[in-house]
């Protein structure tokens, strides 16, 4: 399948570009600025694309059979972009994808985004933003998988994860094992229109996912 990765440039996006090299699947790198192109390519993106989720993405997924959204605001910028970014980027580019005929779309979001309210105050705003997302992919009738990981580390992955449809304890997860997951996930249709959290656990990606 040809996948186009939003958000191909962060970090959990840089180590999916790598892993894709290695599978059967194309990735159609999406980035922002096109000086960022060079260094995806020779990460293993088979094209890349410049596109803005805060624009009209319609010319960036011509063609793609499945779309993985790996983009967010970050840290370091306030609740409005990641409204911007996290909610209407997100619910923009699923839109986009029933309008151009893509079938399959991957989300990431994050653990504890069905219950923003019991979040402390200073994440809840982005807890709702990726809920809302989620919500909307839910409801538009594409083929979805909705990937809810525990708070991110950038420590190399080991392959060894916990899925569950709710994980009601802490940890964290590499980046790169998340990576794993998304790339995963393509191939595993019981994954198919299923929202499930992600930590660090003691199975292999592709059994956890196949006993979900
Ligand atoms: N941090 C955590 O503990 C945690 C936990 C659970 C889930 N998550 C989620 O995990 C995902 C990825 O995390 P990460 O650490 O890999 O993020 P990251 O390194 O900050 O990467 C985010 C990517 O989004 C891109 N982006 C931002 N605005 C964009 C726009 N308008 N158009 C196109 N692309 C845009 C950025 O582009 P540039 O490279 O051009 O800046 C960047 O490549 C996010 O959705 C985050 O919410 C994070």
């Amino acid at each position: 399948m040809r996948i186009l990765i939003a958000g191909a440039n962060g970090k959990i996006g840089q180590h999916l570009i790598r892993k894709m090299a290695d599978s059967k699947h194309e990735a159609r790198a999406m980035v922002r600025d096109p000086e960022q192109a060079p260094a995806l390519q020779a990460l293993g993106a088979t094209e890349t694309v410049v596109g803005d989720l805060e624009k009209d993405c319609s010319d960036a997924m011509k063609d793609c059979d499945a779309v993985i959204f790996t983009a967010g605001s970050g840290p370091h910028t306030g609740p409005d972009k990641t409204i911007d970014i996290d909610q209407n980027g997100a619910i923009r580019l699923i839109d986009t994808a029933k309008k151009m005929g893509v079938k399959r779309f991957v989300l990431v979001s994050s653990m504890r985004a069905e219950t923003p309210e019991k979040a402390p105050e200073k994440i809840r705003h982005y807890l709702q933003a990726k809920l809302n997302a989620d919500n909307h992919l839910r409801e538009s009738g594409l083929t979805y998988t909705i990937v809810r990981p525990g708070p991110l580390t950038e420590d190399p992955g080991n392959g060894q994860v916990e899925v569950s449809e709710k994980l009601d304890r802490s940890g964290d997860i590499p980046r790169e094992d998340v990576a794993e997951v998304l790339l995963e996930v393509l191939d595993a249709t019981n994954t198919e229109n299923q929202v499930f959290d992600v930590l660090s656990g003691e199975k292999r990606v592709k059994d956890a996912l196949g006993n979900l």
